[in-house]
């Protein structure tokens, strides 16, 4: 494990208790009302099942794991997408950026994404790619960072308790900074 910034580090491994620690923060995001992939009542049984395979991808050098720590254990998270077809070598996408509700509006996102961006530019990538409901607190932190806004999908998926959200483009040219 590589320290970034503070409190913020990424994981060459996943150990079963860092998988645990997880599975809390997706559950409590996907409670919380964050349209992140599943649906409500998201289960222990299928949130550990997302990290086992985050974590084998982690282990195939296919993704980047990052995590944020506080008091209580893992509290944040966000990963990089290596694992892209074979004409996009200098791009990633980023995925997964969950703040458990404990610890959210203290910079953790914030510093998850930088650490990300360097992690990035480390493994020598330029573009980085990814989206985030339109409207969403998400939306202003990647627009604050100085991502690039492409445009909105309506209607791209649901919200975890039902109904439709809309889904924004961003991106960030790691050579232009
Ligand atoms: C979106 C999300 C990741 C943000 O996490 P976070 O750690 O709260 O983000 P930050 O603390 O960096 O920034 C959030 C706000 O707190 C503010 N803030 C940051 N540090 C602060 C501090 N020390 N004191 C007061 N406010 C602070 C920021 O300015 C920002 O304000 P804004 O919402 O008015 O723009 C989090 O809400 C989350 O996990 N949501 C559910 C999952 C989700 O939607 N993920 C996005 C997938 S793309």
């Amino acid at each position: 494990m590589s320290e970034l910034l503070p409190s913020v580090r990424r994981l060459q491994s996943v150990t079963d208790v860092e998988i645990g620690m997880l599975a809390d923060v997706l559950m409590d995001c996907v409670e919380g009302g964050a349209s992140v992939s599943f649906m409500s009542p998201l289960t222990r049984d299928r949130a550990v099942a997302f990290w086992r395979v985050v974590a084998e991808a982690v282990k195939a050098g296919e993704r980047a794991l990052l995590v944020a720590e506080d008091a209580a254990g893992l509290c944040g998270t966000v990963q990089l997408i290596y694992d892209l077809p074979e004409n996009q070598p200098h791009r990633a996408d980023v995925a997964k950026m969950l703040v458990h509700r404990r610890a959210r509006r203290k910079g953790v996102a914030a510093a998850l994404l930088r650490s990300a961006e360097v992690t990035a530019r480390e493994c020598g990538k330029t573009l980085l790619v990814l989206d985030t409901v339109t409207g969403g607190d998400a939306e202003r932190l990647y627009a604050r960072l100085g991502w690039q806004r492409v445009g909105v999908i309506p209607n791209y998926a649901l919200f975890p308790h039902g109904g439709f959200c809309s889904t924004t483009l961003f991106y960030r040219d790691m050579g232009a900074d």
